[in-house]
């Protein structure tokens, strides 16, 4: 699992605590990374009391009630609250998720949380995500096609063509698994990670698309795909159920199977 510890000699201090109202019965804290590249100050951990009888399940929920109630300059991304836009992934209890998936009771004690590990961090708990951003447009991610359409304007798909998609549409481009990713840590500017490449994958595999040779070559590359060790951080933390691990597996076996 994507396991996120300070480094022994790390620089992030405890901030403020704010208490919840005495007679609270219910209480979990919730520690919060902050840091703010305005203020010249080192990254420091905040400390909320939310009153669980006055919140909703999520942990999303607890960030949406710290931010309207508390600290309003508490910042992350969210959008759709139910687990479809990928926009709220961020490292919660040691496990990179979606804070709007992850239920407040499946944390035991203090609920820790911290930004993506190992990315750029713009501010709070939002990640910089330029390069792999930059990552999925070099994989040209649409239907690329040389024959004409037929008449109907249709290109269709048998029910087998179609299932091979299973486990790979489904995909919210949230990067927990390739921020979980060794390989992607430390080559993160070279190696395009299991996010990309099982989106790389969906379009190799749609029956539709005649580009799979020339998405292979893009592929065939030391670092871009074999940097992948098969460790399946990517497949474990995955808060969507997918499995990046095999989606990698499947290109490497058709580069064997071509040459
Ligand atoms: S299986 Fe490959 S992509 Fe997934 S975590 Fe391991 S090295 Fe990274
Ligand atoms: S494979 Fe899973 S963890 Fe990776 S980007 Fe897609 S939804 Fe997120
Ligand atoms: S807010 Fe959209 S996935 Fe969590």
């Amino acid at each position: 699992m994507a396991e996120f510890t300070l480094p022994a000699n790390s620089k992030i201090g405890e901030g403020k605590t704010h208490r919840a109202p005495s007679g609270t019965k219910r209480i979990k804290t919730f520690k919060i990374y902050r840091w703010n590249p305005d203020d010249g100050q080192n990254p420091r951990v905040d400390s909320f009391e939310i009153d669980l009888d006055q919140c909703a399940p999520m942990v999303l929920d607890a960030l949406i009630k710290i931010k309207t109630e508390i600290d309003t300059t508490v910042t992350f991304r969210r959008s759709c609250r139910e687990g479809i836009c990928g926009s709220c992934a961020m490292n919660i209890d040691g496990t990179n998720t979606l804070a709007c998936l992850k239920p407040i009771d499946e944390i035991k004690g203090d609920a820790k949380i911290y930004p993506l590990p190992h990315m750029l961090v713009i501010k709070d708990l939002v990640p910089d995500l330029t390069v792999p951003y930059a990552q999925y447009a070099s994989i040209q991610p649409w239907l690329q096609t040389e024959s004409a359409p037929p008449p109907d304007a249709e290109r269709r798909q048998s029910e087998a063509e179609r299932a091979k998609l299973d486990g790979l549409w489904e995909c919210v481009l949230c990067f927990c698994c390739s921020t979980s990713c060794p390989s992607y840590w430390w080559n993160g500017e070279r190696y395009l990670g299991p996010a990309i490449l099982l989106q790389a994958y969906r379009w190799i595999a749609d029956s539709r698309d005649e580009m799979a040779g020339e998405r292979l070559d893009n592929l065939e590359d030391p670092f871009r795909l074999y940097r992948c060790h098969t460790i399946m951080n990517c497949t474990k933390t995955c808060p969507k159920g997918l499995n990046p691990g095999k989606a990698i597996a499947e290109i490497k076996k058709m580069m064997v199977m071509r040459r």
